[in-house]
């Protein structure tokens, strides 16, 4: 088995090798400049830990670890022009430091960057691993509109709201991890609880985005804080609000929706979900969600000490900073 820290540094080792063109520069530029910014490397981790777990070999697995990440980093460019966020990794957002459209349009040669580092799998598994990123990238175009819908609406309900983030965020984990599992030539059945782990996991690693955004840390996160707040997300802990919310608070967080002195906003919304105790809350329901991806762990018939390094990045994604 191999540690995660060894498959990350093999990642970090393969994206500095990726050549783009040069011409124009103001395509290409964004590219690199978004995939040097570093970021947790998550979902391709998980990938080669999955190829792992079914004994696979790393090194072939490569191409689609990388077309994941290209993929992600895609998805990112084109959410903080959606989001109208300042701030990524600690640094400009693309559209911000180049323009809207340079963003959208470096976006979608990533899209195409993504398809050919895939299409380097093995021919024996090309077909499955394509239909399987499709399905994932689809289901995230699904989310994030979603997403956006759910902005300008106040009746979204909880099961809602988790499909949403399932298709926006959680369909990219359990991709990465099917992903893993058609090139280590995994059974069908395999596949499919490494899926359920990693989706039940993504659904987990986005509620805790959602409890960073609000209480996260300004000099690790990375990322504007409260940039939901800002955007009137329906975020788990602005519908647990509503939920729990008597008559009075209901009609003052109501009425912030439209503060237009976004300070106060923040203030003023945070404040309530300190005296609901969202925070914990929404920290019971990611605990729930992790141990849903145990649950599907467990059913994979291959030896525990083989999960045991599955197990424990998992609890260090759940108690991250960023
Ligand atoms: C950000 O993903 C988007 C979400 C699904 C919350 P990450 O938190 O994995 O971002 P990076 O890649 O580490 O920057
Ligand atoms: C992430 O949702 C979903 C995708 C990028 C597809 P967020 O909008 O919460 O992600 P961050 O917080 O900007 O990273
Ligand atoms: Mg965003
Ligand atoms: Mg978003
Ligand atoms: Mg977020």
């Amino acid at each position: 088995m191999h540690s995660p820290s060894e498959l990350l540094k093999q990642i970090e080792t393969a994206i500095v090798e990726i050549e783009y063109p040069t011409y124009p520069a103001t395509l290409y530029e964004p590219i690199s400049y978004m995939m040097s910014l570093g970021g947790k490397r998550i979902r391709p981790t998980m990938l080669l830990m999955s190829v792992d777990l079914f004994n696979g070999q790393i090194e072939p697995a490569i191409p689609a670890a990388l077309a994941i990440e290209t993929f992600h980093n895609f998805t990112l460019i084109h959410d903080d022009i959606m989001d109208n966020a300042p701030l990524r990794r600690g640094k400009k957002t693309v559209h911000e430091k180049w323009n809207v459209n340079t963003a959208i349009l470096s976006g979608d040669v990533m899209m195409v960057e993504a398809n050919k580092h895939l299409t380097r799998v093995d021919v024996s598994v090309l077909k499955p691993a394509l239909d399987t990123f499709n399905a994932t990238a689809q289901g995230v175009c699904e989310g994030q509109q979603l997403d956006m819908e759910f902005e300008s609406r106040d009746d979204v309900s909880i099961p809602e709201y988790i499909d949403m983030i399932r298709l926006k965020t959680a369909v990219l984990v359990g991709g990465a991890m099917k992903l893993g599992a058609i090139v280590a030539g995994a059974t069908a059945d395999h596949a499919g609880l490494i899926y359920s782990f990693g989706e039940n996991l993504g659904i987990a690693f986005q509620l805790q985005d959602d409890i960073l955004d609000v209480f996260g840390d300004p000099e690790k996160f990375g990322k504007q804080i409260a940039g939901d707040i800002i955007a009137n997300k329906k975020t788990f802990l602005l519908l647990k609000l509503q939920e729990l919310a008597n008559a009075d608070d209901l009609t003052e967080l109501t009425s912030q929706f439209n503060n237009a002195d976004l300070s106060d906003k923040i203030g003023n919304i945070t404040k309530m979900y300190k005296s609901y105790k969202i925070r914990e809350i929404a920290t019971a329901e990611m605990k729930a969600y992790l141990d849903k991806a145990f649950d599907a762990l467990n059913r994979i018939d291959v030896p525990e000490s083989q999960k045991s390094q599955l197990i424990s990045l998992s609890l260090e994604l759940m108690n991250r900073e960023k």
